[in-house]
């Protein structure tokens, strides 16, 4: 696979850089040498206490300082993260904000967006990630969001690798014909870029309901030179006309979209795929909701209180499959790659 050559601008002081550098390396310690030892001790507890509620799960999980120490991290490496990336780009913001202003003007490809976009109140008040403003309020929320999973993923994210390898994953239609392809919520627009390189031939459409990440994947698609269109909408409100997509991708939205809009989403994607279509996406798995009441219950509820996934306990123990089939395709595949790290579900119209 040929190397991506960084795009992310470098933070503006050594300083910024070593505090950021710290809070990655804190949340991999967390990750990699707390939560193992933590998970082993919880399990014990839970397999000793038989708590038949995520309520009861509480009562046992939260009292143990593993447990809250675990917690504790997380939060505030998150935390953390964001005060560095803000202090980082500060010192050049003005700057940012003027390359953002010229890429809007060039190609190759093009972004389109509207300044007096109405954002849906559901999307609005959600602090995904603690994201200070959320993925919309500040006009570099893209960039910042961009910093901020290079930190999330703990070194994995690299160079656009899980959205590379994830891309590499989707099955072609039947007939082999990929001529246009579009990826929803496609924040900084990673997935969308990866999607152009496995399929250059193709005119790519990238869309995020967020102005300042559709504006930032075109700056960055820019510096990447490749040509791909990026459109502020909304997924469950899709402005393209029927069965004019051979492939959809989303990566990592539904589980951000409450249950009743990624059901609308799933409608809309039947509606743009044509005939014989593929549909592909890797989010969170989804579970029967009596399997709540577990230490992978609590952690989904932990990312929902303590890490702005408002939506994502919800989405994980909904009929997600039955949407899906609901919606009318003919083939749904839940996992389609065993033993990836995230599930990748394949659906053709
Ligand atoms: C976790 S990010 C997705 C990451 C991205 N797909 C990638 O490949 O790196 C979720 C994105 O979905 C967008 N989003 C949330 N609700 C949306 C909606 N209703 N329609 C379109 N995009 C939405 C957010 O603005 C955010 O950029």
């Amino acid at each position: 696979m040929p190397e991506t050559p960084p795009v992310l601008p470098p933070a503006a002081r050594r300083d910024e850089e070593s505090y950021l550098s710290f809070a990655e390396g804190l949340r991999a310690f967390t990750q990699r040498a707390v939560a193992p030892q933590m998970t082993a001790i919880a399990e014990a507890q839970l397999r000793a206490a038989q708590p038949a509620s995520l309520e009861e799960v509480k009562r046992v999980l939260d009292p143990l300082p593993i447990v809250a120490a675990r917690n504790r991290l997380m939060r505030s490496t998150q935390e953390m993260k964001w005060v560095g990336i803000h202090e980082a780009y500060q010192a050049c913001e003005a700057e940012l904000l003027a390359a953002l202003d010229q890429a809007d003007r060039q190609g190759p490809g093009s972004v389109s967006y509207d300044p007096a976009f109405d954002y849906p109140a559901y999307f609005r008040e959600a602090r995904f990630h603690l994201q200070p403003g959320g993925y919309w309020q500040h006009p570099l929320a893209g960039l910042y969001y961009h910093s901020g999973t290079n930190i999330f993923f703990t070194g994995r994210n690299t160079n656009d690798a899980i959205q590379r390898d994830l891309v590499a994953l989707i099955p072609l239609p039947a007939d082999s014909q990929v001529r246009r392809v579009l990826d929803l919520g496609c924040s900084a627009g990673q997935s969308t870029t990866a999607l152009k390189e496995r399929f250059p031939q193709a005119e790519l459409w990238g869309i995020d309901i967020s102005a300042p990440m559709v504006r930032y994947a075109h700056w960055r698609a820019i510096q990447l030179g490749l040509e791909v269109h990026f459109a502020q909408m909304k997924a469950e409100e899709l402005r393209f006309p029927d069965a004019s997509f051979d492939l959809v991708w989303a990566f990592i939205l539904f589980h951000e979209l409450p249950v009743a809009i990624g059901q609308q989403v799933v409608r809309e994607v039947y509606r743009v795929l044509r005939e014989g279509g593929v549909f592909a996406l890797a989010d969170f798995p989804n579970r029967p909701p009596e399997q709540a009441a577990s230490l992978a219950g609590y952690l989904r509820h932990f990312d929902t209180t303590d890490n702005g996934e408002r939506y994502g306990s919800a989405f994980v123990y909904s009929d997600f499959a039955g949407t899906l089939r609901e919606a009318g395709f003919r083939q749904v595949v839940l996992d389609a790659a065993p033993g990836n790290w995230i599930p990748l579900r394949v659906c053709v119209k």
